[in-house]
């Protein structure tokens, strides 16, 4: 049975990625720091004998060396990361040592270690905000942050390895994820998982400019599955692809869903739109669907409600 690294087991789209390694049959090793993720996340991982977690921090070489001398990996999934954008605004050098100087830490280790493949958390970030779309990979990017730039230059780092060594690598540009365990107190988190929250406990959303806005959001088991299957594919192609659904949604089509569900909930509060907040993003899929055969399987109206169906009490 191969083993599996995932980094950033305990946060949301990596406690959905470990669960569903687990259940095709695979061990897995998880680590995390607890930076924003949560033990809690992984209740279900933590029952399975297949699976077990450390507590450690990514940009620690030593501990990651032992770890690598302990055990085979057939693969890493790398997900830990500082993910708030403004943060990687207010705390450059932490955004460095986590978003790039880790990325290379993982990789030099994948590659001395004989572990043949990474499969690394991009951004759809690293597009910025572009006024063609949808996003296709031949774009050129145009990062605006330091969180943007630090995914575009780990995403050149890995490829550039594996032109010159025994290693390959898979870049995900992740779209806006959403699902149950995405962490809503944050205030830079998913805003489905703060709209849901909001809508659950029959409290009025506040929305950014006039809600035209739009968002291809991809629910996180769909994310999972793309994780899991380039993490295990028999034969992949390096490169980075977009993890996506080309579909746009506005912010109001979403209030409109949730105002079904939860009809006495006051209408939402618009105020001005945030400094430098993206207008529209979409990206297209078919890279992802040419090279690995897959797409993403749940329609937005299903997720938003399983959504819902999990943070019910
Ligand atoms: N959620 C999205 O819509 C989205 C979109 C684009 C990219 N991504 C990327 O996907 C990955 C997972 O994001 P997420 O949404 O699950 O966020 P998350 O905050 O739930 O997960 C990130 C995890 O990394 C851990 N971590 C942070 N620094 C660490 C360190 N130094 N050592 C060990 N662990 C550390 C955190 O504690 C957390 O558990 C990130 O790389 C993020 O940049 C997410």
């Amino acid at each position: 049975m191969d083993t599996y690294l995932v980094t950033g087991a305990a946060g949301f789209i990596g406690s959905h990625s470990v669960d569903y390694l687990l259940a095709t049959g695979h061990k897995v090793i998880g680590i995390d720091n607890f930076y924003t993720g949560n033990i809690k996340n992984l209740d279900q991982a933590l029952r399975s004998s297949e699976f077990q977690f450390l507590e450690l921090d990514v940009t620690d070489e030593h501990g990651l060396a032992a770890l690598f001398s302990a055990h085979k990996f057939a693969g890493v999934l790398h997900l830990a990361a500082l993910v708030s954008v403004p943060e990687s605004f207010s705390k450059p050098a932490l955004n460095f040592k986590t978003n790039i100087a880790a990325t290379d830490t993982v990789a030099r280790l994948c590659i001395d270690n004989q572990c043949p493949r990474i499969v690394f958390a991009s951004s759809a970030a690293v597009y910025g905000n572009s006024e063609i779309l949808p996003n296709v990979e031949t774009a050129r990017p145009n990062p605006q942050s330091p969180y943007a730039a630090a995914k575009l230059s780990s995403e050149i780092l890995l490829l550039t390895y594996t032109k010159s060594y025994p290693l390959e690598a898979v870049c995900f540009r992740y779209f806006n994820v959403y699902g149950p365990r995405q962490d809503p107190n944050s205030p830079y988190s998913g805003v489905l998982s703060i709209f849901a929250k909001n809508f659950q406990e029959g409290s009025p959303v506040t929305v950014y400019g006039d809600g035209e806005q739009t968002r291809d959001f991809i629910y996180v088991q769909d994310v999972a599955r793309a994780n899991c299957n380039a993490l295990t594919a028999k034969r992949i192609s390096s490169n980075y692809y977009n993890l996506c659904t080309n579909q746009a949604i506005s912010l109001n089509q979403v209030l409109t869903l949730l105002h079904q569900y939860y009809p006495n909930v006051t209408p939402a509060q618009y105020i001005a739109s945030r400094v430098g907040d993206i207008r529209h993003s979409r990206g297209d899929a078919s890279r992802l669907q040419e090279t690995f055969g897959i797409s993403a399987q749940v329609p937005f109206d299903k997720g938003l409600k399983k959504l819902l169906a999990a943070k019910s009490p």
